[in-house]
């Protein structure tokens, strides 16, 4: 995926990730949206500091930038923990988890982001780790080799992923606490957008949040990403604050369109709707044909077209619905 792609809901720089940091809820009450998951994890808080033990591990899945981190962060301040965060790919070898889970305090929050990427190895020590909070460990080599067993404290493994089909069953069985996020709707994205807005020092009206939320793909990295560009727009244009007409003039500059769809997603529709004339299509040769990673199609750009009614997944591939063709300006002709 190219960098510089504004709907790329991956952090692209430095500066982005300086600017998460100020934007990011730090608490349950500033996080918005996802009622079901705020509430249950509400009572499992609330219960483990009643209990004075440490929280259950907790698996969160779903699209990148609709608050994983987020939450895990706010998940170890509201338990008054502490966190480590790493991710799979950094830990290469069992060694490195071992120094990671020895170092940790009782009650303390691992977080683990990218999870299914974990290699063999690693996962295989996690299990007894997360399971007794044990760690087993071989000290020599060879025929003197001695198998030794060392306690660990009790913390807390929080766990992201934006493909929880890839994750070992036996993984997958040792979170307690399961969640899927899932994309925002528009009045969360609003509220999001004025939050992050007052943060930033803007003015911005309503029916201008509005407009961002409605082009941010459910994402609320893409709506706070979206409304500093619109800023940078305001500041050169105007006096700094936001309303309609800047929004709109800095969005369609963006080639952002008004569902928040840019030349892939127009790219994937064509190919759909043109070149196979609706007929299923498999995830690889759709991919092949746009020229797009795989994964970026999978986890990016399938979730919103498929919020937004425009494809649908079916037992022999994807096909394209009567809402994606009139977007495109074709005429539906259903498949038989
Ligand atoms: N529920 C939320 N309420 C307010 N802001 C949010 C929420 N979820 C995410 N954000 C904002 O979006 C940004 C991206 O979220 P992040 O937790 O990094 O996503 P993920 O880890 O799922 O990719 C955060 O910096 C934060 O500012
Ligand atoms: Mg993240």
């Amino acid at each position: 995926m190219k960098d510089n792609m504004i709907i790329n809901p991956e952090i692209t720089d430095n500066s982005e990730a300086n600017l998460e940091t100020t934007l990011r809820p730090q608490m349950l009450s500033e996080y918005i949206g996802q009622t079901k998951v705020k509430e249950s994890m509400k009572v499992y808080i609330e219960s483990a500091k009643q209990r004075e033990e440490a929280l259950d591990h907790v698996l969160l899945y779903g699209p990148p930038g609709l608050g994983k981190t987020t939450l895990a962060g706010i998940i170890a301040n509201e338990m008054n923990s502490k966190i480590k965060i790493t991710s799979g790919p950094a830990i290469t070898k069992p060694g490195d988890l071992a120094a990671l889970l020895t170092n940790l305090s009782e009650n303390d929050v691992l977080f683990i982001d990218e999870i299914h990427r974990l290699n063999k190895s690693v996962e295989e020590i996690l299990y007894p780790a997360l399971e007794d909070f044990v760690l087993d460990i071989i000290i020599g080599k060879g025929p003197t080799a001695k198998s030794i067993r060392l306690n660990l404290p009790h913390f807390t493994l929080i766990g992201a992923t934006t493909k929880a089909g890839s994750l070992t069953t036996p993984l997958r069985d040792r979170f307690g606490i399961v969640h899927r996020l899932e994309l925002y709707d528009e009045t969360d994205l609003v509220t999001i957008i004025n939050r992050s807005a007052k943060i930033l020092d803007v003015q911005i009206d309503e029916t201008s949040s509005r407009e961002i939320a409605r082009r941010s793909r459910g994402t609320p990295r893409i709506a706070n990403r979206l409304l500093k560009r619109v800023r940078d727009y305001a500041i050169v244009l105007g006096n700094g604050n936001i309303d309609i007409k800047i929004a709109k003039t800095a969005l369609n500059k963006l080639e952002i369109d008004e569902l928040g769809l840019d030349e892939i997603d127009r790219k994937i529709l064509e190919t759909m709707i043109i070149k196979y004339q609706g007929r299923p299509i498999g995830i690889e040769a759709l991919a092949t044909t746009v020229g797009e990673d795989l994964d970026t199609i999978e986890d990016v750009y399938e979730p919103y077209l498929i919020q937004i009614g425009f494809i649908s997944r079916t037992q022999r591939g994807r096909i394209p619905l009567p809402a994606a063709y009139k977007h495109i300006g074709e005429d539906y002709q259903l498949q038989i």
